[in-house]
């Protein structure tokens, strides 16, 4: 998969992609990522992107024009058939699903706003997934484009060695996860639940199962028996 990322400030994705699964991923080959700065497809001379909102009001506003050029390049560059997504607290909010379903993709383009947004041509010229990571605001949508290539790196074939299985996942399987316990069986007070000591590898099983149902049930009722909903689509 080849992901490129355009931003305004993509040095704040270096410590997140040079480190862990994700470093790893890119050094196998799996996952190619490739940061693009915003400000260099600028026609002015003072590498301007943005400029205040017409009508009035407070902040500025991401200029269409820049946005178009990179994605002139990009599309001339190989990347014709990349999925693009737009990171806006304006869009369908992100869940594990639209994750599997971005993690097929061969090609994913993550446009990251900031200040008041793009001018509102990028989406209409564009037509991007608008994506949100959930109801609370942020200052831009690089943290959220790392959420998203995070979580969509891990599910690309080969990413998550078989020590960091992709089987019984919180949100895929539509339950949280049981309680996990290693050594030392006993610590200041605590003991393992004896059953994970038992050996009874079916004894076992059940127990997580209802664990993690129980645990569910309390913090999670919406999880329980929720019907999935596609919301990916690009014209
Ligand atoms: Cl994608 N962007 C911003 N600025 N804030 C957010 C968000 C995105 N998702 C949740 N909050």
């Amino acid at each position: 998969m080849i992901v490129d990322v355009v931003t305004l400030f993509p040095s704040m994705f270096e410590g997140v992609l040079g480190e862990s699964i994700l470093k790893r991923a890119q050094e196998q080959g799996l996952v190619r990522i490739n940061l693009i700065n915003l400000r260099d497809f600028s026609k002015d001379k003072h590498k301007k992107v943005d400029a205040p909102p017409y009508g009035g009001g407070p902040g500025m506003v991401i200029m269409a024009d820049p946005v178009f050029a990179a994605m002139e390049y990009l599309r001339s560059n190989g990347r014709e058939d990349s999925f693009l997504v737009l990171l806006t607290p304006g869009g369908v909010r992100y869940d594990q699903t639209l994750a599997q379903e971005l993690s097929k993709q061969k090609g994913l383009i993550l446009l990251c706003g900031h200040y008041e947004g793009f001018d509102e041509r990028v989406s209409q010229g564009l037509s991007p997934l608008e994506v949100s990571i959930g109801d609370y605001v942020l200052t831009g949508g690089e943290l959220p484009a790392m959420v998203l290539l995070d979580s969509v790196a891990r599910l690309v074939p080969g990413v998550l060695g078989s020590k960091e299985s992709l089987v019984q996942e919180s949100f895929s399987s539509g339950t949280l996860e049981y309680p996990q316990y290693t050594r030392p069986p006993e610590t200041r007070g605590m003991a393992v639940p004896p059953v994970l000591l038992s050996g009874d590898h079916e004894k076992v099983a059940q127990w997580r199962r209802d664990q993690a149902e129980e645990k569910t049930k309390a913090r999670r009722p919406d999880l329980l028996g929720r019907v999935k909903k596609k919301k990916f689509r690009q014209t």
